[in-house]
């Protein structure tokens, strides 16, 4: 096992036999944390919406890597009952090692969008999709000793402050805040998901990770994968790194044998570098926050979650 501050990306520990599946697989992030899980032998499952486009990541990850063993899984986050069917399918599974939970809407619309079922667009994506996903599915996580719960959070969170009551962004809406609540809400119920594994007993762990500051534009290239971004948003990105290096915290957070629930990992150097474990200090990682998370998040998936 490496020692906590010599983790290698390159080298990850084995994961042959471990089942992983990644949301928002199809492209960007997830698309290279399911690459680096197949290069170390794991079954991968890309969760997406776009089958066209999961297929292009399936093809571009089976080029690469020899005998990689890549899966589809058809999921709308947006939509509880593309969720609830994806969720029921993967809790039959004999084993389910970790989730990365990804996918995401990087920045809310412009203006306020709501879904069907009443819930602000961002929210409902990136994180009622991902509770739904989580309570349907766990059967899966719960057979699997030590499997992961990973939610892929992002430093935005430090432009609103965690407030349960405005999640929903029902006042002073816009389109950053709207994001950077969402993941307040990501981040909460992984720790708060942790704190009940705990309580009751399990070997599961939730943790989660961000990817500091990842631009297409210095990101490794994949045919029919990667977009190829203007020369001006490299310059733009300067000082970031690319989205293949953004994956490096949240595939170390699903495979590092150290790991321990609750931590987070990110860049080194915050918007940059090689994934390091943190202790979270946002309010988000607060008891309370979790506990009125959790009650709200019960209510807008229509779902009792019991771990
Ligand atoms: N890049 C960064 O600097 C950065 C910084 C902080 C945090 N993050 C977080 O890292 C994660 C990945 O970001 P990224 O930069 O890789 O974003 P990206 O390139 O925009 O990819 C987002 C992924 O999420 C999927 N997605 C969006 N809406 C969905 C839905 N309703 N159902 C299922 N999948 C959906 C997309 O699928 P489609 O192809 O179907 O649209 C795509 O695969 C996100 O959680 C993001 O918030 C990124």
């Amino acid at each position: 096992m490496p020692a906590r501050d010599e983790w290698d990306p390159r080298r990850l520990p084995n994961q042959s036999g471990k089942v992983f599946l990644v949301t928002g697989g199809s492209r960007g992030i997830g698309y290279f944390a399911a690459e680096q899980l197949a290069g170390a032998g794991a079954r991968v499952v890309i969760a997406a919406r776009d089958e066209a486009r999961a297929r292009r990541a399936i093809s571009a990850i089976e080029r690469r890597i020899d005998g990689a063993e890549i899966g589809f899984l058809p999921l709308d986050l947006a939509s509880p009952a593309s969720v609830r069917a994806a969720g029921e399918s993967v809790a039959e599974w004999e084993r389910l090692d970790g989730v990365a939970a990804n996918g995401a809407i990087t920045w809310g619309p412009r203006r306020r969008q709501l879904t069907p079922e009443g819930l602000e667009l961002t929210l409902a994506t990136n994180h009622v999709g991902h509770f739904l996903l989580a309570a349907t599915a766990w059967p899966a996580l719960a057979r699997t000793a030590g499997s992961r719960w990973v939610g892929m959070t992002s430093m935005a969170t430090m432009f609103a402050p965690a407030d349960a009551s405005a999640l929903n962004s029902d006042h002073d809406y816009s389109g950053g805040r709207a994001y950077a609540l969402s993941k307040h809400a990501v981040q909460g119920f992984a720790w708060e998901l942790n704190r009940r594994l705990r309580e009751s007993g399990s070997s599961s762990i939730a943790l989660a990770a961000h990817p500091g500051y990842s631009a297409d534009g210095l990101t490794a290239a994949r045919a029919g994968v990667t977009p190829r971004p203007p020369a001006f948003e490299r310059w733009l990105a300067f000082g970031a790194q690319g989205k293949n290096h953004g994956a490096t915290p949240l595939v170390r957070a699903l495979t590092d044998p150290g790991a321990r629930g609750g931590e987070l990992y990110a860049p080194a150097w915050w918007v940059k570098g090689p994934p390091v474990p943190l202790t979270p200090r946002a309010a988000s990682a607060r008891p309370e926050f979790g506990r009125e998370l959790w009650r709200l998040s019960e209510r807008w998936a229509a779902t009792e979650f019991r771990p």
